[in-house]
């Protein structure tokens, strides 16, 4: 089923020159890019983003890091994009995440991850999509290649 899924490259990620890696990973899996926005997020999105860590010891260092310098915000679209995104991302921490997946590739540390992508909790996508997109940021549009990613 088509479905959006909220994707974001970390402070890291995006000063480490990995922007253009990334969108071109998910471009060329088959999902479509709906939105995007270049930002510094301030400390209440950070904090209203990571609510579910709010009583987490590593909460104040997640969002100090999250504020700490530009993000590159998007939605992605395609069939089972919420779940497929989180599998090429890797685990949480970089250590445990495989060769193949961007965590695996481009990180070492769990507090420097280089990418965010909604969890597969029911809702959390949306969520996140409204946090960070006003709906008319959304664009729809198809793709060339639609018809021949599936069946
Ligand atoms: P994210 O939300 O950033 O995409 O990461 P995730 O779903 O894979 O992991 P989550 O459990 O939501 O944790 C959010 C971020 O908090 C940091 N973290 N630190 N010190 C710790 O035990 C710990 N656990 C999580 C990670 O940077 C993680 O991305
Ligand atoms: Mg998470």
């Amino acid at each position: 089923m088509s479905e959006r899924t909220f994707v974001m490259v970390k402070p890291d990620g995006v000063q480490r020159g990995l922007i253009g890696e990334i969108v071109s990973r998910f471009e060329s899996r088959g999902l479509k890019l709906v939105a995007g926005k270049f930002t510094v997020i301030d400390d209440d999105l950070a904090r209203e983003h990571y609510g579910e860590h709010e009583d987490k010891p590593f909460f104040e260092d997640l969002t100090d890091f999250i504020t700490s310098g530009p993000v590159f915000a998007m939605v992605w679209e395609g069939q089972d994009a919420v779940a497929q995104v989180r599998r090429m991302m890797g685990e949480t921490d970089p250590a445990e995440s495989a060769p193949g997946t961007i965590r695996g590739d481009f990180g070492l540390d769990l507090g420097r991850n280089v990418i965010h992508g909604s969890d597969t909790e029911e809702g959390s996508a949306e969520r996140e999509i409204d946090l960070f997109f006003e709906s008319d940021e959304l664009v729809e549009y198809e793709r060339i290649d639609e018809p021949w990613l599936t069946e």
